[in-house]
């Protein structure tokens, strides 16, 4: 099952070796005229560079080889010598008929499946999750869509931030607030024992360590005192001071049922909920076999790793593997989640989501796995991201300058998808349940398409407005236009009709043809370069061919065998399209 682009690319560069041309210059792309072609090559122009002929002899000698070929209904020499290509109407059903009929509409597989670990969201325990791990949550959850649909074997790992320096600074804040709390502590710290009646943790709520973790960090900031009691506090933790753990503990589970909710709402589910803090008991044997290997350096009683690398442009810090006071620190976890992850999964690939500010970070981080031997070069990789910012051009923030929280930015646009729903009129008759199901449904399409539109490397603004309106490229938009397709498929099966093979005669069909066959290009280029973008532009365009169709095409009222065609491109338009707005991470509902 191979899409028209790549056979006529095989047929092309037949041609091309034919005339004694480089083959691989024969390769096709789309035309960028698709009123006079469907596909076009422009190797004849190189080629003719390499023979020393003139490339539109070359073309015409190429096109002459082509000449006669069934699947081609035109060969055509245009300019310089460009090779433009039309595809027949019958190989083009031919096609659609076998996307149609496949389950996986028209998409590959890879060759060799993997192991693949997407590293994405990156929560933390109390600090409040930001817009860098709701881009990170977003894209992340995407490829780990993308990547298991083309045959990978992939977990997602949350990577929960649990075990650095501000659990210190938030365990000191709620001891100081809650005298009853502290005593719990100190007596479990003293005796050893984890205390025996947790109760008054109980107390402690999601709401509190959103109040005590900002002041907290700011007076870390401002207080040296403060902040070195926060990093004796992690020490104790790190050590496992029994009433430091379990307060520590309740933090963990109050935080991670409230950011479940949220990333369930949000469409995004992790396999597993690693923390930083789940390679705690690898951490010693792993210092100490750093130290074996030659590798720790003593750098003013800190314990460092080295990794500049001859011609590097700039000088990379070393990887801090144990502060001067003796606490493992973020990348030290990240290079014992490097051996656990070998463990447990043996991966041949790492993918880590995480904000381009990071980028030095995971550098680092590999370097040193690499000089260690935990992993070898190409295994991991960090894929970054702009920022989504504010109009001011920042990284958006709420208006009263504080970070926006994950759980009041979902919220947000649900209010806002509802408004729309109600302006546009949708929605109407409908039970609160279900219009509550369906803005959320558009609330999460608004969000993730507008994210994912753009190259991951990009940073854009934030415009609820924008996102949500259900015209132009928007992610309500092209839910509209898949329950649109929706309720045509269920008049048509109330009336009877039946679907039947496609068959193709207007320049409508043809289009919508050709978009359904470049989904396995645009999968192959969003999986090679982890880039999204490529599925939500085909998204985009396919729902727009499904337009120019619905339009030009009437079906209900057609004649038998051009209306059960026509129903059959409608159904395999949406099957394809709800597919990929899977892999996007977001849902359609059935009607609006
Ligand atoms: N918790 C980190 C943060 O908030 C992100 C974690 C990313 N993943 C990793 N393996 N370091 O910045």
């Amino acid at each position: 099952m191979t899409d028209l682009k790549r056979v006529l690319g095989e047929a092309v560069e037949t041609a091309f070796a034919a005339i004694g041309a480089p083959p691989e210059l024969g390769r096709v792309t789309p035309s960028d005229r698709p009123d006079l072609a469907d596909f076009q090559s422009n190797g004849a122009l190189a080629a003719a560079k390499r023979l020393g002929k003139n490339p539109r002899e070359i073309a015409a000698a190429v096109a002459d080889r082509l000449a006669g070929d069934p699947r081609l209904a035109g060969i055509e020499i245009a300019g310089p010598g460009f090779i433009n290509l039309k595809i027949a109407d019958a190989t083009l059903a031919d096609r659609a008929n076998e996307i149609a009929a496949d389950l996986r509409l028209g998409a590959g597989s890879v060759a060799v499946p993997r192991r693949v670990i997407v590293d994405y969201g990156g929560p933390n325990v109390a600090k409040p999750m930001h817009v860098g791990h709701l881009r990170a949550s977003i894209i992340g959850e995407s490829i780990k869509r993308l990547y298991r649909f083309r045959g990978d074997e992939v977990i997602g790992d949350a990577h929960f931030g649990d075990w650095g320096y501000q659990m210190g600074l938030l365990i000191g804040a709620v001891m100081d607030e809650v005298p009853a709390i502290r005593a719990l502590v100190d007596d479990g710290n003293a005796s050893g024992a984890a205390p025996a009646d947790l109760s008054p943790l109980d107390a402690v709520t999601l709401s509190d360590l959103d109040r005590f973790y900002p002041e907290a960090a700011a007076t870390g900031k401002a207080d040296t005192e403060y902040r070195d009691r926060a990093r004796k506090i992690t020490m104790g933790l790190q050590s496992k001071q029994p009433g430091y753990y379990a307060l520590w503990e309740r933090f963990r589970a109050v935080t991670q049922v409230a950011l479940e909710r949220d990333f369930h709402a949000l469409g995004i589910d992790f396999d597993w909920w690693k923390g930083e803090s789940d390679v705690e008991h690898l951490i010693a044997p792993m210092v100490a076999e750093l130290d074996a290997k030659g590798l720790l350096v003593d750098d003013q009683g800190a314990r460092i790793i080295r990794v500049v690398q001859q011609g590097d442009k700039r000088e990379l810090p070393p990887l801090l593997v144990v502060s001067s006071e003796g606490s493992a620190m973020y990348g030290t976890t990240d290079l014992a989640t490097i051996l656990d992850r070998q463990q447990a999964f043996d991966p041949h690939l790492v993918i880590y989501c995480v904000d381009q500010r990071q980028a030095d970070h995971f550098e680092i981080v590999f370097r040193a796995a690499y000089q260690a031997g935990y992993s070898q070069d190409g295994q991991l990789e960090h894929i970054g991201f702009g920022t989504m910012n504010g109009t001011d051009g920042k990284p958006f923030k709420t208006r009263e300058g504080g970070v926006l929280k994950l759980n009041d930015l979902i919220e947000m646009t649900r209010s806002k998808a509802r408004e729309r729903l109600t302006e546009a009129g949708l929605g109407e008759n409908m039970a609160p349940a279900e219009f509550e199901d369906i803005a959320g449904k558009v609330a999460v399409a608004a969000l993730k398409f507008a994210d994912l539109q753009n190259f991951r490397g990009t940073s854009y603004v934030f415009d609820l407005d924008r996102f949500t309106s259900f015209e132009g490229k928007t992610g309500p938009y092209l839910l509209y236009q898949a329950v649109r397709v929706k309720s045509l498929l269920r008049r048509a099966a109330a009336e009877g009709f039946g679907q039947g093979v496609i068959i193709i005669s207007e320049p409508a069909e043809r289009d919508l043809v050709l978009t359904l066959d470049a989904f396995d290009s645009a999968l192959t280029e969003a999986y090679d370069k982890k880039a999204p973008h490529a599925l939500a532009e085909h998204a985009y365009r396919l729902s727009q061919a499904f337009s120019k169709f619905y339009a030009a095409c009437p079906m209900l009222s057609a004649e038998p065998a051009i209306r059960s065609s026509r129903l059959t491109l409608a159904a395999t338009t949406l099957s394809q399209l709800e597919l990929t707005l899977d892999l996007l991470g977001i849902s359609v509902p059935e009607r609006m």
